[in-house]
């Protein structure tokens, strides 16, 4: 089969590779109709992750069933199915309390396991024509009759739809409250799209890029195009002084300050800065225990200098992980099954799977108008 290894930094490429098969009972085999590129990629393609090279990239995927292990019962072949990020057993003590980013059974030695994905495991990715799904009949979201027809919405509930609504989760938004959401990347955007849907009653979105603000816009936020300082101030002045009830991180520990060099503290400071006294903060931009290629001392060992003295003296809350996709992909689809969501309108490349290298590329560089890339092997 054809998959996008990862050679090394900045380098990926469609290779031939011997095909994703059944290993075990409980697995299944699905052949991937669409794969996406993703943030959390971009991570391991700068070469700023433990990724290996010669691996599989891809874990937001979905596609047809086209055999089952004999161990499985719900699922079944021609079933056209969206795969969560994030692999869970079903029967660990995380995965039973819907705790599925964090399963302790699917990654041994650490809690949580991913589809092509530095530190969570072994298992191969989905940008390629074939991909392996374990604890087939727990994993699979089984989608509707309209599948196919809405399969560029139903593929986002692989991972950033749900992240998107899990950082509001996260933050502790509730119908009429204000948001402000740092990045308005595919995570971001997604966030806003699901606090829109929440009720929420007011939502800034704070990034430098007009075209992915312009996108937020659309959708009926506010866009905020400034960073730090100057973005701060002008989610206070929106917010009589106050600043916002809830706050979400949807960047990273690569976000960058007003000079544009990286600095992982910028946005989490300034989410301390612009979210009101008592109010909530949601993290789901990933942050990681090590970090080689960080900008400081600190920043190599994962840490940073945080503002906890403000944090603490306006009794804030923050939150923060990966996303449990299973905790909510059922009722997310349901949205977009009954046209009250539509994720897809993010979308802005749909690429052949040989052309991956060309929209990790543009991707990357977050160039005009590259704002969400999906694959179709
Ligand atoms: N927790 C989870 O389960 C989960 C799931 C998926 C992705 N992620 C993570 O979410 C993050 C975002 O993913 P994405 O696909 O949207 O990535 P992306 O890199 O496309 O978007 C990030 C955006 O943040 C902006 N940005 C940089 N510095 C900023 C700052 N100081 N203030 C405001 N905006 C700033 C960038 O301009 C960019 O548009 C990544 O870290 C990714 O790994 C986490
Ligand atoms: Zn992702
Ligand atoms: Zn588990």
């Amino acid at each position: 089969m054809k998959a996008v290894i990862y050679n090394g930094p900045y380098d990926v490429s469609v290779k031939d590779v011997p095909d994703a098969k059944i290993v075990k009972p409980t697995d299944a085999l699905i052949r991937v109709t669409t794969t996406n590129i993703c943030g959390s990629d971009l991570h391991m393609y700068e070469g700023r992750t433990s990724f290996e090279q010669g691996r599989i990239l891809g874990h937001e995927n979905m596609g047809q069933v086209i055999e089952v292990g004999s161990g499985v019962e719900r699922v079944k072949v021609g079933d056209y199915v969206c795969l969560p990020f994030n692999i869970g057993c079903g029967f660990c003590e995380n995965c039973e309390k819907g705790l599925t980013g964090y399963c302790l059974t699917a990654n041994p030695g650490t809690a949580g396991a991913a589809y092509g994905f530095a530190e969570m495991g072994p298992w191969e990715g989905g940008q390629a024509e074939l991909l392996r799904v374990p604890f087939a009949d727990f994993n699979c979201l089984t989608l509707p009759k309209d599948a196919v027809e809405k399969e560029d919405d139903y593929v986002m509930l692989s991972d950033i739809f749900p992240t998107g609504w899990h950082a509001t989760e996260l933050a502790g938004l509730r119908a009429g409250e204000s948001v402000a959401i740092y990045g308005a990347g595919p995570v971001g955007l997604m966030a806003a799209h699901s606090a829109l849907i929440k009720g929420a009653a007011s939502v800034y979105v704070v990034d430098t890029h007009p075209d992915r603000l312009a996108l937020a816009e659309k959708m009926g936020a506010t866009a905020i195009n400034a960073v730090g300082d100057e973005a701060v101030q002008k989610i206070l002045d929106l917010t009589d002084g106050k600043g916002t009830d809830r706050g979400c991180e949807c960047v990273g520990y690569q976000c960058c300050n007003k000079h544009g060099k990286e600095d992982n503290s910028a946005t989490m400071n300034s989410l301390v800065a612009s979210t009101k006294a008592t109010g909530g903060i949601g993290a789901v931009g990933v942050f990681v225990p090590q970090d080689p290629g960080g900008s400081t001392d600190l920043a190599k060992e994962g840490k940073m200098p945080f503002d906890f003295g403000s944090f603490w003296f306006k009794g804030q809350t923050l939150r923060t992980g990966q996303a449990n996709v299973k905790a909510y992909n059922r009722q997310l689809a349901n949205l977009i099954h009954k046209g009250k969501a539509n994720p897809a309108q993010i979308i802005s490349q749909r690429l052949k799977l040989a052309d991956a290298a060309e929209g990790y590329k543009h991707f990357d560089a977050r160039d005009k108008d590259w704002t969400k890339v999906i694959l179709k092997p």
